[in-house]
């Protein structure tokens, strides 16, 4: 582990600036930097950044985060990698704290696998251009499939010679633990090659590491399998890791979209046609795991597969998978008789592109369509239809996209969308009390909320001009708590320190804490932050930037930036397209500040009163007269916080 110390001092000594200028070429403008953002594809930059808050955003896919964020990404590497890229960068020596033994025996053979594993992949593609063998029997086979040497270089390709122990023999000689060989299933129990005559596809990490093997044999005999594989072992566990992955991922990043198909050969093939995002589950059944392998390039998955039976059942299986993880899938079915690799050396990428685009098809008209040819006018059968299909959209945490596919399939099944919204609803419950929490679907909203639609951004500027004119004061041309909200936490996270009454020596944060002591944010990520001011103003300290740029919480850090970034406060530009002239938040920011607070508090009295107004429809007697001294307190309340704020633009 990288020592706290050391970690503070990468944070310290990264210019952020400096760190993605390596990468991609980035242009000052105004106070920001801005340059096209590496993780998708587009011709306008929309990729921000701030020297002075060391954070990234982009407006265009909503990329962020802070220097290590953006190695991590950029290179794919995780966080104690990144640290150690920006340590070198920076000559920052690397302190690390104490392994224990089992740490250390655990971590140094690993190391000791690794080191066997490339040994093996080198000697596998040493026999395949090296020797007769390989080139008379492999390289011919791989010939005749369609692969270019180009391709079976960059996969990777190799054979294993037709030897008893050959391998083995020659692995030993140079010292490599017969311990280690077996269990990376190299060589058998009985000490023999355990890939002898096959061609092998070296399977490789996210960063280009051999942690595993498939291996065809070229014989076409029943009685053999078609592909060995590596068991599983320290470095290699096949249900987190896709085929094609790292040759795969910049692509995949840029298409947003990743092909999903069976076998190593589909991906090579398609990929050598020039439909480069593809990977494969290699056999398995499609695991979580390797979902989120793919959601870390792209929430977009569509699947290939081969029109017979067995290729729809696991497409089947795969689908609310891929679902419940809040992505997107849609579903290509090839012609019968036909695999991805097959259609792809037939048709090429172009060809192969536009049978794609023209067959593509969302999960729900597909799996509908499937499912209800198979039930023909079969009553019973279509109830399960139906229940399979709800089940399906069950998955799917945001509840807006439910909304959406329940609509259509209403329309596919012909059938009312309450009682589908009902039967969803039923199954959406049960999964959120089995799990014991919301959090996942309280995610999704936040998710949802980080980004603010262009409406809302008018919406804002139209209050901001509107502000400077008292009579115009009135909370109603603003649709809802969200923006109020917002704006109080960006404010505490950018002024929190900052004097706002010099005579008593207020902070922002102090005053915003007293005067919203027991707010309930509408927006959950918000009341986190706000947890976190309150938690750390115990402290005596107060969380800028710096501290939620980087937070652990990734849901904390992402709106962080958001809010931070917006391009509501950056974009001199923006304001001038628009003709308006507003002052730089740090010369208004006291009347900013009061002006958020209060019309935030004021948003929330109004809410108050709604509620009691309700509430009083039903009520009697004792109960009403309760009500109704509540409502005259929150009136009054309300007057004040309006005098406030009329006194405050005035
Ligand atoms: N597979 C396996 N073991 C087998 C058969 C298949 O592990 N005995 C896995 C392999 O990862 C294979 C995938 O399942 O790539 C799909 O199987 P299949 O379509 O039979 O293989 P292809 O890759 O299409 O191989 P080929 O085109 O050479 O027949
Ligand atoms: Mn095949």
């Amino acid at each position: 582990m990288i020592t706290q110390n050391t970690i503070s001092k990468i944070l310290d000594q990264a210019d952020i600036v400096d760190v993605i200028n390596e990468f991609v070429p980035l242009k000052k403008r105004g106070a920001n930097y801005l340059g096209c953002c590496p993780f998708h594809d587009e011709k306008t930059p929309s990729f921000t950044v701030s020297q002075q808050k060391g954070i990234y955003k982009c407006f265009g896919c909503g990329a962020s985060g802070n220097a290590v964020k953006f190695v991590m990404e950029y290179n794919q590497m995780n966080y104690p990698e990144a640290l150690r890229f920006l340590a070198d960068k920076y000559r920052i020596e690397v302190e690390e704290t104490e392994q224990t033994a089992q740490e250390k025996e655990k971590r140094a053979e690993s190391e000791s696998l690794q080191i066997v594993n490339n040994f093996a992949n080198d000697h596998f593609k040493s026999n395949l251009y090296k020797t007769q063998e390989g080139q008379t029997i492999a390289m011919a086979y791989f010939k005749s499939r369609g692969l270019r040497e180009n391709t079976i270089d960059r996969f990777e390709l190799g054979y294993c010679l037709d030897k008893l122990d050959h391998f083995t023999k020659i692995a030993s000689d140079k010292q490599y633990e017969l311990e280690y060989l077996k269990k990376l299933g190299l060589t058998t129990q009985k000490g023999f090659d355990f890939y002898r005559a096959r061609v092998i596809f070296p399977i490789h990490s996210l960063n280009g590491k051999v942690i595993g093997f498939g291996a065809r044999t070229l014989k076409n005999d029943k009685k053999t399998a078609k592909y060995f594989n590596s068991p599983e072992n320290p470095i290699y566990s096949k249900s987190k890791v896709l085929y094609g992955l790292f040759q795969a991922k910049k692509s995949i990043a840029k298409a947003d979209e990743c092909f999903l198909v069976e076998g190593y050969t589909d991906v090579i093939s398609m990929s050598q046609s020039g439909i480069e995002n593809v990977v494969a589950s290699s056999g398995t059944a499609l695991t979580e795991g390797q979902i989120r392998l793919i959601k870390r390039f792209t929430p977009n998955i569509t699947m290939l597969y081969d029109g017979d039976n067995a290729g729809l059942k696991a497409a089947f299986r795969g689908i609310d998978l891929i679902l419940a993880q809040d992505m997107n899938v849609r579903v290509v079915q090839l012609p019968e008789g036909e695999d991805p690799d097959s259609f792809a050396q037939k048709k090429g990428a172009e060809n192969f592109q536009q049978f794609i685009a023209s067959n593509k098809k969302d999960f729900i008209p597909f799996k509908t369509s499937i499912l209800l040819s198979q039930a023909a006018n079969d009553p019973i059968k279509k109830t399960e239809v139906i229940r399979d299909i709800v089940k399906s959209i069950a998955q799917i945490p945001d509840t807006i996209k439910r909304s959406l596919y329940i609509k259509d399939c209403s329309a596919l099944l012909h059938i009312e969308e309450r009682i589908l919204v009902n039967e969803t609803n039923k199954l959406v419950s049960g999964k959120m009390a089995d799990s014991g929490n919301m959090n996942r679907f309280d995610k999704k909203q936040t998710d949802d909320i980080n980004y603010i639609p262009p409406e809302a951004y008018a919406q804002m500027a139209a209050d901001q001009s509107s502000s400077k004119n008292p009579s115009n004061l009135s909370t109603e041309n603003v649709n809802n708590h969200y923006l109020q909200e917002s704006d109080v936490i960006r404010i505490l996270i950018e002024f929190g320190s900052y004097v706002i009454d010099e005579e008593e020596n207020q902070t922002v944060a102090e005053y915003a804490l007293t005067e919203l002591e027991d707010i309930e944010f509408e927006t959950p990520v918000f009341n986190k932050i706000f947890e976190i001011f309150k938690l750390k103003m115990t402290e005596k300290q107060i969380p800028n930037i710096d501290h939620f740029s980087a937070h652990e919480d990734e849901e904390i850090q992402k709106s962080v930036i958001n809010l931070t970034m917006s391009k509501y406060h950056l974009s001199d530009n923006w304001y001038q397209m628009h003709e308006m002239i507003i002052p730089t938040r740090e010369e208004n920011f006291e009347k900013d500040i009061y002006i958020s607070i209060g019309t935030l508090q004021l948003k929330k009295i109004e809410k108050k009163i709604e509620e009691i107004q309700s509430q009083m429809k039903a009520a009697q007697g004792e109960e009403q007269i309760e009500l109704i001294k509540q409502q005259m307190i929150l009136n009054n309340h309300k007057k004040h916080v309006n005098e406030f704020l009329g006194s405050v633009v005035r």
